[in-house]
């Protein structure tokens, strides 16, 4: 860090010290980090946002201070003016960055006093997670916070640097719009002045930053915040932070070379190991059926292959039943590992919460032949065609499922990767990011009856409308370590294709306008051809930082169930507050 300006309370950073300065009177402020008394010296550990430096209190010199300095408790607010000493050679602290030095406190201002924190804040012990959400305050000064939100600060920073760099123009769109779909909920504001009618808060800017391209600005970026009243398992957050940026008269090529020097840039500036760009380009097809998903974590092999040419004409009526009736037979070599009985119906239990109607295990014996509840059904050749297309070897487990193709490729995906936790198939430090391309433009709705877009309804098809099913889609995602980072495409830039689309998706012209209108104007009057991305900051910012949850990256973040605990939000109003909105809540009254 640059030196701070000199003021009453600090002339010098407390983490920057060092023998450099021996001699020197310097004046710091922070918090007391922690206190020690030997007997007639009193140290204290004095910490701000660079580090930590001793102060030590002598009761010949500095009698007042040293007076003082009994008072101080943890996490006291302190200035403090002294020498910089050099420390004696057998005092000398090696795992503090200023351990060489420290400082004769001549005289010492109690700035606050604190209470007696609920949890300590001079380590990263583990702390319950909603504790330490109630008293965010004191988490943030923890080490893993400070460390992770500088992180974020510098992903930021590197983002910005290189999209100025690059002739990109920072605009923002508004937070008080209409409904903007990207398939999640949305959270709605009432609006005071017209009763009855509400604001969505935007899922994301897309449509805006559409409307900015055909507003001719050619190159736009954001960091943008986007509300999704979704379930929020995993790396969700109801309100997040996307880079979101769009582009003018490009392809997808255009818009993965930004996307890619970008986080290239990234990585970099926060010293993470990836291979540098171009990033391979997985089809979805193949991700699907080689990692049983369209985010998959290429860290660890076991690859996923079809058997069902192995099992054509099988007499186990398992896999011929599903095989006739248009399904798959699926299967991958978890390697040589013995399993006990219990371990292999957790794995079963995977497969079932996924869908599937079992597992198909079997150990390869010496001789080639299966151990397993499948074996006696099972003929040499078919065996032989399992064993070929999966290399398998004596000593190593097989597993297989058979069932529609989609949720047998799920199944092993989510076996999978629960070989890989629990066998610690990744390696320490080991990333990989690759983007996943030709999406299909539609898939069915839960109850089949139905289309939803892949993406979102303003990606451009690839392909003719006759089979909605079999559309392609322009869309791209890109994905590190099995998460999905980001997500973008080449945009419809024709109002008739935008209303096909719709279409497919039961938005009748009508309704298009009444939803749409606004952006169906705006393609009828010169829309360039656009496209763009955006990427989850707040997923970027866990992964680079080594974070298991998004919420240790972001400062203020809500729990698993959408609720603050330091502020208490979301909280019930008054009933003037709902009656001036024009709004009568229907929920219960809730207790307490
Ligand atoms: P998409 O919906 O794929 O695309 O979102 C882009 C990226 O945002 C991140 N993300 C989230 N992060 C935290 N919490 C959430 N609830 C959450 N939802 C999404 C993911 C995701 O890849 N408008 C399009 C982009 C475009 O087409 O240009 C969009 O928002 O990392």
């Amino acid at each position: 860090m640059r030196p701070p300006r000199a003021n009453a309370y600090r002339d010098a950073w407390a983490g920057e010290l060092g023998p450099g300065r021996v001699g020197e009177t310097v004046t710091v402020a922070g918090w007391v980090h922690r206190r020690r008394d030997h007997g007639g010296l009193i140290f204290i550990d004095l910490r701000d946002r660079s580090g930590i430096v001793q102060l030590v209190f002598n009761p010949d010199g500095a009698p007042e201070a040293h007076a003082e300095a009994e008072r101080l408790r943890s996490e006291f607010v302190v200035s403090a003016t002294g020498t910089v000493l050099e420390r004696e050679a057998g005092n000398v602290n090696p795992n503090l960055a200023t351990g060489e030095i420290e400082i004769g406190v001549a005289e010492l201002r109690r700035l606050a006093t604190s209470d007696t924190p609920p949890f300590p804040v001079d380590d990263d012990s583990p702390v319950d997670e909603l504790l330490r959400l109630s008293h965010r305050v004191l988490d943030l000064r923890r080490p893993a916070m400070q460390h992770a939100l500088a992180v974020r600060h510098t992903i930021l920073r590197a983002m910005r640097e290189h999209l100025n760099a690059r002739d990109f123009l920072d605009l923002e769109t508004p937070i008080l719009t209409r409904s903007t779909p990207e398939g999640a909920r949305d959270f709605l504001v009432p609006a005071r002045m017209n009763p009855g009618a509400w604001y969505a808060l935007p899922q994301s800017p897309q449509l805006f930053k559409q409307l900015l391209m055909m507003g001719g600005f050619e190159r736009y970026y954001q960091i943008a915040r986007c509300f999704r009243d979704e379930d929020l398992r995993g790396f969700r957050q109801p309100e997040f932070t996307q880079l979101d940026l769009e582009m003018s008269f490009v392809e997808e090529d255009d818009v993965i070379e930004i996307t890619e020097t970008t986080m290239a840039h990234v990585f970099e500036a926060a010293g993470f190991s990836v291979a540098p760009p171009p990033w391979p380009r997985l089809p979805f097809a193949e991700a699907m059926l080689r990692y049983g998903s369209d985010k998959p974590d290429l860290r660890f092999g076991l690859e996923i292959a079809e058997l069902g040419e192995a099992f054509a004409g099988t007499g186990f009526q398992v896999f011929s039943r599903v095989l006739d009736g248009g399904g798959v037979v699926r299967g991958l070599n978890a390697g040589a590992r013995e399993l006990p009985r219990r371990e292999l119906d957790e794995l079963t239990e995977v497969v079932r919460r996924f869908g599937a109607g079992g597992l198909v295990w079997a150990f390869v014996q010496e001789d080639g032949s299966w151990r397993s509840p499948a074996a006696k059904a099972l003929s040499d050749a078919e065996r032989a065609g399992v064993a070929e297309r999966l290399g398998a070897r004596p000593g190593d487990l097989l597993l297989l499922v058979a069932d529609t193709a989609a949720v047998a490729a799920q199944a092993l995906g989510e076996v999978r990767l629960e070989l890989s936790r629990r066998f610690g198939l990744v390696a320490e430090g080991a990333h990989q990011i690759t983007w996943v391309v030709d999406f299909p433009m539609f898939e069915p709705t839960d109850g089949g009856s139905g289309w939803t877009a892949l993406h979102h309804p303003f990606t451009a098809p690839l392909g003719d409308f006759s089979d909605p099913g079999a559309l392609q889609s322009r869309g791209y995602d890109l994905v590190l370590d099995g998460t999905e980072i980001g997500g973008g495409s080449i945009r419809i830039a024709t109002p008739e294709v935008q209303q096909q689309v719709f279409d497919v998706l039961g938005i009748g012209p009508e309704e298009a306008r009444a939803r749409f209108g606004f952006l169906l104007d705006a393609l009828r009057y010169g829309a360039p051809p656009h496209g763009g991305i955006a990427l989850g900051l707040d997923r970027i910012v866990a992964i680079l930082a080594g974070r298991d949850s998004i919420r240790d990256v972001i400062a203020f973040p809500k729990t698993a169930s959408g609720a603050d605990p330091l502020t208490g939000a979301p909280a019930p109003v008054d009933a003037e507050q709902l009656a001036e909105l024009g709004v009568k809540s229907l929920a219960p009254p809730r207790s307490g």
